[in-house]
């Protein structure tokens, strides 16, 4: 007899994980948006610290981490959730949240897992497609809103078309959604934006208790291997229901003690930021020298049309043949045969755009 699952096993889609985990030759890493730069030699000592604690559970309040957010951003430690990562807070809200018969909105291409809360809750997705320059169309979200709403999903800047909405935009956004749908600003990226302070959203909680920003230490703090993230929320009881639906001690001990530290090095995050930014300029001149269109990007990653008539399946194998690892943009949502890249190291960005240059072959002729 085969065993039964739940139903929604059947519902809920497999995260697109990039290749390459069990490779022993070097890889030029530029699938997931992670940071190329290791981890600082503070954070990395304060790990070590906290080892020694490792027979304890992690405090499952995570205080000392709260109290550190709460003097960096200025919000009550009350209204700030953390969590295992980003991830397992934009699941728990789906937990909270959603269930048959309510509705979840969000645009489309965007993060890969917003789908996997309406499979996992039985909850209806309403997915709004981008406008024509790959970003947000909060007009047409703002339409699909209905009394059934319970959450919708703002992605700034956008995973995976890398850009990045004004923040005016959203707080007219925000003004017009009923109080009774929650909304998450989802900043994974925000830090590599230069159209707009990072901090400017925080003002916003102000004004909606419905609003949730969702951070992590994944992306400029390079900490995505322990995994931990954030929110800042505009109520209280949006922490007190992300906790109520997760398993206890949540958050590990390396990863508290990672992020207080990291937390105390913004000097590091605004060096990390520019080196950041000085190669997106770099490698997106250089993708327009080989006739490639790519998108304005906001974040770590580009996001880059293939143009139709290009096979994008064959251009992944090509790349990945000569150990560069990026991800497939219809795996990501695209209609198009489109790339997503992570920024990595001068060393990393060449070496692609030199396979790239190799696998397209010769511009055609006009
Ligand atoms: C838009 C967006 N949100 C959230 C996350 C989750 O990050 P983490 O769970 O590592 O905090 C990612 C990761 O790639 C992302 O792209």
């Amino acid at each position: 007899m085969a065993i039964e699952f739940a139903e929604r096993i059947r519902r809920i889609p497999s995260y697109p994980v990039a290749g390459g985990y069990a490779q022993q030759e070097p890889l030029v890493r530029l699938a997931s948006n992670e940071s190329p730069y290791p981890p600082l030699q503070a954070v990395r000592e304060a790990v070590q610290r906290a080892l020694g604690t490792l027979n304890r559970y992690p405090d499952p309040s995570n205080s000392l981490l709260r109290q550190r957010l709460s003097e960096r951003y200025g919000v009550p430690d009350s209204r700030i959730a953390i969590g295992n990562g980003s991830c397992d807070i934009l699941l728990a809200a789906g937990e909270a949240l959603l269930e048959p018969g309510a509705e979840l909105v969000y645009a489309w291409p965007s993060f890969s897992v917003y789908p996997h809360l309406s499979a996992s809750s039985g909850a209806r997705a309403v997915t709004v497609a981008l406008d024509a320059h790959e970003r947000h169309d909060l007009q047409a979200m703002l339409r699909e809103i209905t009394v059934a709403t319970r959450l919708v999903l703002v992605c700034n800047p956008n995973n995976p078309t890398s850009t990045a909405l004004p923040l005016a935009d959203i707080a007219g956004f925000l003004a017009d959604v009923p109080r009774h749908a929650c909304v998450i600003v989802d900043e994974a990226y925000c830090e590599f934006n230069l159209l707009e302070d990072p901090d400017a959203s925080i003002e916003l909680l102000a004004h909606h208790p419905n609003l949730i920003l969702l951070r992590t230490f994944s992306k400029v703090h390079g900490l995505c291997g322990v995994r931990v993230g954030f929110a800042l929320c505009g109520s209280e009881e949006l922490p007190r229901a992300l906790d109520q639906v997760r398993q206890p001690f949540f958050c590990n001990a390396l990863a508290q003690a990672a992020a207080v530290e990291a937390l105390a090095h913004q000097d590091a995050v605004e060096d990390r930021v520019t080196r950041t930014v000085a190669e997106r300029i770099s490698v997106e001149e250089r993708l327009r020298a080989l006739g490639l269109h790519v998108a304005d990007s906001q974040a770590n990653f580009c996001w880059v049309a293939l143009g139709e008539d290009r096979d994008e399946e064959q251009i992944m194998r090509g790349l990945q043949e000569r150990g560069v690892l990026v991800r497939a943009g219809r795996a990501l949502g695209s209609a198009t045969p489109a790339l997503r890249v992570t920024y990595g190291l001068p060393e990393e960005n060449t070496r692609f755009l030199e396979a790239l240059a190799e696998v397209l072959g010769p511009a055609p002729a006009r």
